[in-house]
């Protein structure tokens, strides 16, 4: 996690540097801080308070760092190290002279910082990063170009790095480098870029390009040059990018998060486009996996993280029914370390809105390693899964910047129920017929899901009634499950309200000793087929005080005698009932976190991007 942004060259640099901070705030927000470099020194300023803050202390800062050409930017999720403003970045080496941005973990830190107090360096904080800018000051000392001395100590790091340094002595340069964590960088007439997400400079450079693992690169105004760790030069390889500004702000929207739920049918629309032929064949243009390929497969294993391990969940129901191979799911940060079954017939696919969380990628690596096909669905295009798997589905749900996942929840449950009919007509499970229905019945969904944001008002008006309560539990059967789960998630995430997510059935074994008068239950009750079972459970948890609402169907009469409160949905198809049901529960949470007064998109002690293990 973590954002960092750099810019050199041609342009103000304070201002590029707080402008792209504060749209990679949703990376961290524990603290945040710049360097710049201003005539033959390094000027700094951080704070434990976040971009804001940074601004506001230069502001009343006379003489303050401006039209300087070269700095870097940093907004920290911490790991190593309690948020506060010693820990935050830039660090510096012991003369104040060289300045270092780090996203990620150096997982030898220790030996490291041992070694370097041990030769008499000084250290200000208790991050693992400030061992680099140390290790860095030292190789400068033998002489080295900055460049060179950041090779050097890469060479002797272990660990996710994602990282930029700047220098009094080497006025112009910025050296920056990558492994595991993200890295853009971008070009404009006299000025050069990185940050680690595109929207940080999306206005600001004109061509883009993405950073692989272990390169390292030299900007200067007039470009970027890349080599690997040994020194051996290569090129960096053009990224598509297709949002503009607008996208990255919120366009009369209180907040991301509204926003991206009121996104959502054309994040499914888009998502579903293009994969139905005009001769009822489903097509994956970018996912390069042949029929045979797909014919061979005797096991689908399905792995991420929050709610898209809650998506894959979704996707096992579609993938049985319909293609009828066996189908684990897997959280994605479990599977590498279970010694999992899996083989040249597996196809292992990692679900990931971001593509660059760390489990994720690391569990598909483990798959490769194994032999297994694999695919990644990502969000964004070029991700790390992308370029990684053998083949890749892209959701179309736009840029999503709130930290709670929504729209890009909904557009993977699009795609891998796509992939599910894919699977089934290749295999020869369901007839073409059987699969353009199901397609229809998919694109349907989006003036369903369209329905369903519309009902914003009645569930505010639901949620507000029990916004005092503190215990929820979520309850759903088949499908319904994923769906509990990830109410339970968006609940706790942004309005930090404990609640868990349970399959109905299970509520017997257990969890039915905590059920007493104050609790509240939500139960999913959009599934005709498991209808008669949720009303049991219904009633067993109002007999012990519960206090209930329902997410129903339009139509369901028999909803409103047994439960307080009910959420109306529009009717779905029962495998895609999640698409609408998850909008009213992302609905329900947000309210509850406007009543408590909480920023929704930005929830305490989390980032968007989870690039550290
Ligand atoms: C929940 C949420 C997280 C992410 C998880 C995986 O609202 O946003 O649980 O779903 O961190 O992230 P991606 O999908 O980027 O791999």
């Amino acid at each position: 996690m973590c954002g960092i942004i750099g810019v050199v060259g041609a342009v103000d640099a304070l201002p590029v540097l707080l402008d792209g901070l504060r749209r990679l705030e949703y990376r961290g927000y524990d603290s945040a801080g710049v360097a710049l470099l201003h005539g033959d020194s390094l000027w700094r300023a951080r704070s434990a308070d976040g971009v804001e803050s940074v601004a506001d202390l230069i502001a009343k800062c006379d003489d303050g760092p401006h039209d300087c050409a070269t700095g870097i930017g940093h907004t920290r999720w911490a790991t190593h190290g309690a948020p506060g403003e010693h820990n935050a970045h830039p660090h510096v080496d012991c003369a104040s002279g060289i300045a270092l941005i780090h996203n990620g973990i150096i997982e030898n830190h220790h030996e490291l910082g041992d070694e370097l107090r041990g030769r008499g360096h000084v250290f200000t904080s208790a991050t693992d990063t400030e061992v680099l800018v140390h290790r860095i000051e030292e190789f400068r000392r033998e002489g080295l170009t900055l460049t060179e001395a950041v090779r050097q100590t890469l060479n002797e790091v272990t660990g996710a790095f994602a990282i930029a340094v700047v220098d009094a002595a080497e006025p112009g340069v910025i050296v920056a480098a990558r492994r595991v964590s993200p890295l853009v960088v971008g070009i404009s007439e006299g000025a050069t870029y990185l940050a680690s997400d595109i929207p940080a400079i999306m206005d600001k450079a004109t061509s883009f390009f993405s950073v692989d693992d272990d390169q390292l690169l030299t900007l200067r105004a007039e470009g970027v040059t890349a080599t690997d760790l040994d020194g051996t030069p290569i090129s960096l390889a053009p990224l598509v990018v297709d949002w503009d500004l607008e996208t990255a702000q919120k366009s009369g929207y209180p907040d991301y998060m509204t926003k991206e739920i009121h996104e959502q049918p054309e994040a499914v629309r888009a998502t579903l486009l293009d994969h139905l032929d005009k001769d009822g064949t489903i097509t994956f243009d970018e996912m390069r996996l042949s029929d045979d390929a797909l014919r061979a497969i005797t096991k689908v294993t399905l792995v991420g993280c929050g709610s898209s391990y809650h998506t894959a969940m979704v996707a096992k129901y579609a993938i049985e029914a319909w293609a009828r191979i066996s189908v684990e799911v897997d959280i994605a940060s479990e599977f590498r370390y279970r010694n999992p079954v899996v083989d040249e017939t597996t196809l292992v696919i990692g679900v990931s809105q971001s593509g660059e969380t760390i489990d994720t990628i690391s569990a598909l690596r483990e798959a490769k390693s194994r032999g297994a096909i694999v695919v990644a669905v990502s969000n964004i295009v070029d991700s790390s899964m992308a370029r990684e798997a053998d083949a890749v589905i892209y959701t179309r749900a736009g840029l999503e910047i709130c930290v709670a996942s929504t729209k890009a929840v909904l557009a993977q449950i699009a795609a891998l129920e796509v992939l599910a009919l894919r699977l089934a007509q290749v295999r020869g499970v369901l007839s073409t017929e059987r699969v353009v229905e199901l397609f229809h019945q998919l694109t349907s969904t989006v003036d369903l899901v369209a329905e369903a944001v519309s009902r914003e008002a009645a569930v505010t008006q639901i949620a507000s009634q029990i916004a005092n309560a503190h215990t929820f539990f979520f309850l759903g059967r088949h499908v319904g499950f994923p769906t509990a789960l990830e109410g339970a998630l968006k609940l706790k995430e942004i309005s930090y309200v404990h609640a868990e997510g349970y399959p109905a059935g299970e509520l017997k074994h257990g969890p039915l000793a905590l059920i007493e008068p104050g609790v509240i239950v939500v139960a999913l009750a959009t599934d005709p087929a498991l209808h008669e079972k949720i009303l049991s459970n219904i009633a067993e948890v109002k007999a012990r005080g519960a206090t209930v609402v329902a997410v129903a169907a339009d139509g369901d009469e028999r909803i409103d005698a047994v439960a307080d409160y009910v959420i109306r949905v529009p009717a779905t198809p029962a495998l895609m009932t999640p698409l609408v049901d998850i909008v009213a529960l992302q609905q329900f949470a947000y309210q509850m976190a406007q009543s408590r007064g909480l920023n929704v998109d930005r929830p305490r002690n989390l980032a968007k991007t989870v690039t550290v293990e």
